[in-house]
């Protein structure tokens, strides 16, 4: 049974089967897996940041002390040794396969200009491949890039049964830094994700990934995002001293996170070139079984297109 780390707080960390009601809810949850604490008790959209209770208010605005520039310049600098280490830590077993961008991919699917027609996806920040694997199963004329900064979460896809190497390519690239057109063509690529992986880049890197991602894919081509939104419980239980900057911390691993509001992730990718095409706060409520604990989550949703 896999175990939930205190930190990190991803919506879909895991439930052994990919259990769809498991978001993490509180550091007094630490050491048991999400499927058996909590469930998702409703799901809305919504355009503006979730408002924030008096104490949650004076919580945020208490917490200024920001961590050192020494600190943050070594968390920087070994934020890939971070990454691989946590999948040394949880091999495959922490985030969930995610049904959200099988059902967007469903849409992309339909758009097909012709039945033939073989989409290239690109999984950015892929992870142990939650997003691609079920993608690869349902839909036999697709091929896949996917890539990741840890070297081990690479060699997981590899290892996985369902990895066939005429039908995907991952790779280990860093994508503020190593040019993705080194592994894939230039503007061949119709849909890529980014899944909870910006959030993890520091804010002033970020539009370098999205330039990255903007020269490989096609005309016409879209990007699906969802990351940690502004105001989400993650934010608000990070502990004085992990603060990095604004809506942005440090997890107890090493690892950092950024919280995303609608306005910071539309000149982001605005200003690289995008069109907004979808753009909206996802709130959910999940309540923890066994204390009763009813917590905000909130996640931010995207579909942005390089302009034909
Ligand atoms: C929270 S995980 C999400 C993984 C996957 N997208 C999923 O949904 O299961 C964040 C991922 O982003 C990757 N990552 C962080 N910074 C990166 C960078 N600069 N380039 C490529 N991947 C990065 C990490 O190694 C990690 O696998």
């Amino acid at each position: 049974m896999p175990l939930r780390m205190e930190g990190i707080d991803s919506e879909d960390a895991c439930g052994p089967q990919g259990d769809s009601a498991s978001p993490s809810t509180g550091t007094q949850l630490a050491g048991l897996a999400d499927s058996e604490v909590s469930e998702a008790v409703f799901q809305r959209k919504e355009h503006c940041a979730r408002a924030l209770s008096p104490e949650e208010r004076a919580k945020l605005k208490g917490d200024q002390c920001l961590v050192s520039d020494f600190k943050q310049q070594k968390l920087e600098k070994e934020a890939q040794r971070n990454w691989d280490l946590f999948y040394k830590r949880n091999s495959t077993n922490f985030f969930k396969d995610r049904h959200w961008t099988t059902r967007e991919f469903e849409e992309l699917q339909a758009c097909r200009e012709f039945e033939a027609q073989k989409l290239i996806l690109l999984e950015a920040g892929c992870g142990v491949g939650n997003c691609i694997f079920p993608l690869l199963e349902e839909d036999l004329n697709i091929f896949v890039y996917a890539c990741d900064f840890s070297p081990r979460a690479v060699e997981f896809v590899k290892q996985n049964p369902l990895y066939n190497a005429e039908r995907c390519e991952a790779f280990q690239c860093d994508l503020t830094k190593d040019e993705l057109s080194k592994n894939i063509p230039l503007e061949s690529v119709n849909a890529a994700t980014l899944i909870f992986v910006l959030s993890a880049i520091h804010p002033d890197r970020m539009r370098l990934a999205l330039e990255n991602i903007y020269r490989v894919l096609k005309p016409g081509g879209t990007v699906l995002f969802r990351d940690y939104g502004l105001h989400d419980h993650a934010m608000l239980r990070f502990k004085s001293g992990s603060k990095l900057g604004e809506n942005f911390y440090v997890r107890q691993d090493g690892t950092r996170s950024f919280f995303f509001s609608k306005e910071f992730l539309e000149d982001l990718f605005t200003a690289v070139g995008y069109e907004t095409l979808v753009n909206e706060y996802v709130l959910r409520e999940t309540v923890n079984k066994r204390e009763g604990l009813c917590v905000p989550r909130v996640f931010l949703q995207g579909k942005f297109k390089k302009p034909l």
